[in-house]
């Protein structure tokens, strides 16, 4: 295809060597699979980059982290050079988290570096070599969906102890490749021990993946792993390897199907809702999805 303009200045310097194919567009990037170092990868290009005035001058490589002291300071008292670097961060703090998250063992694409407001990395892909599908594109077998749940609380607890939490993690951002499942899309990611929001966002997304995966496995709309998670987290005793319960797990032979039928359909419902929200691009605001977020756990 035709190069688009943004992604010029990396085959200029030899980065890419061509541009396949565009995938679906979301609200704030594009992202699109191109040939790189003799590979297909994914170059994910954050459309607020555009409307920037400085240009991205770092480039990321392994495990490195930018913390300069100048810029902090900068940040600290909001001055221009602070300002430019703010929305610098912004647009870094999924490179940044993709880099810790890596380093953390946690199944995300492997970053390639971070140019010009372009990420470039790994693409996930499927048993044919194309672009891994969705959870929201796949049926799952019961026991498809049990063994993935379980490895995305792996990956869940494991990003926890890195001190992030994804923020918007649903059956949207997870791919599932050859491999199992694999988290995209962090942009938004929060740090847990500084954030107010942490402790919600956590559960949210933890009760997102019970909800998706409880569609094909319902007895595991019983369980509660992200109170459990979070607690163990606060106490400190939280470790890649913890054992969970699940606690509050309901005994499968006393579920009542007819009552965990209607819980589905209430899912599907909301689900629909959501997404229809998301596309006419008024979706609630934070403080709203907290308060509707905390009303459902009154009511569960
Ligand atoms: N590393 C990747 N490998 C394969 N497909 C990807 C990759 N990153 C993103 N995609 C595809 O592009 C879509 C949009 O990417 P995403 O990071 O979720 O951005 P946004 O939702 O903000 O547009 C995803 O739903 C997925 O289908
Ligand atoms: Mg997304």
């Amino acid at each position: 295809m035709k190069v688009p303009k943004r992604l010029q200045p990396l085959i200029d310097d030899g980065l890419i060597d061509a541009v396949e194919s565009q995938l679906m567009s979301g609200k704030e990037a594009q992202v699109y699979v191109v040939i790189s170092h003799g590979e297909r990868r994914c170059a994910k290009v954050f459309k607020e980059a555009k409307q920037c005035s400085f240009k991205q001058a770092v480039q990321y490589q392994e495990g490195r982290r930018e913390r300069n002291s100048r810029r902090a300071r900068a940040m600290a008292k909001k001055t221009r050079y602070g300002q430019k670097e703010q929305e610098q961060a912004w647009l870094n703090a999924e490179v940044d988290a993709l880099y810790r998250l890596a380093a953390a063992d946690v199944r995300v694409p492997q970053p390639y570096g971070f140019i010009d407001g372009v990420l470039l990395m790994e693409m996930i892909s499927d048993a044919e070599g194309l672009t891994a599908p969705r959870l929201d594109d796949v049926i799952l077998s019961p026991e498809q969906a049990r063994e993935y749940y379980a490895k995305i609380l792996r990956d869940v607890v494991k990003m926890l102890c890195a001190g992030l939490v994804h923020g918007d993690l649903s059956e949207f951002n997870v791919l599932l490749a050859t491999d199992g499942p694999v988290i995209i899309d962090l942009p938004q990611a929060v740090d847990a021990a500084g954030n107010n929001s942490a402790e919600w966002m956590f559960e949210r997304d933890v009760d997102n993946m019970r909800r998706y995966f409880g569609r094909f496995a319902p007895e595991l709309l019983g369980t509660d792993y992200g109170k459990e998670i979070w607690a163990l987290y606060e106490s400190g005793e939280l470790h890649p390897e913890s054992r969970l319960t699940g606690c509050f797990e309901h005994d499968i032979g006393t579920v009542d199907v007819e009552e965990l039928m209607s819980v589905i359909e209430d899912v599907r419902e909301e689900e629909a809702y959501r997404q229809g929200t998301r596309n006419r691009g008024d979706e609630p605001g934070v403080e709203e999805a907290a308060e509707e977020w905390r009303e459902s756990q009154r009511e569960r």
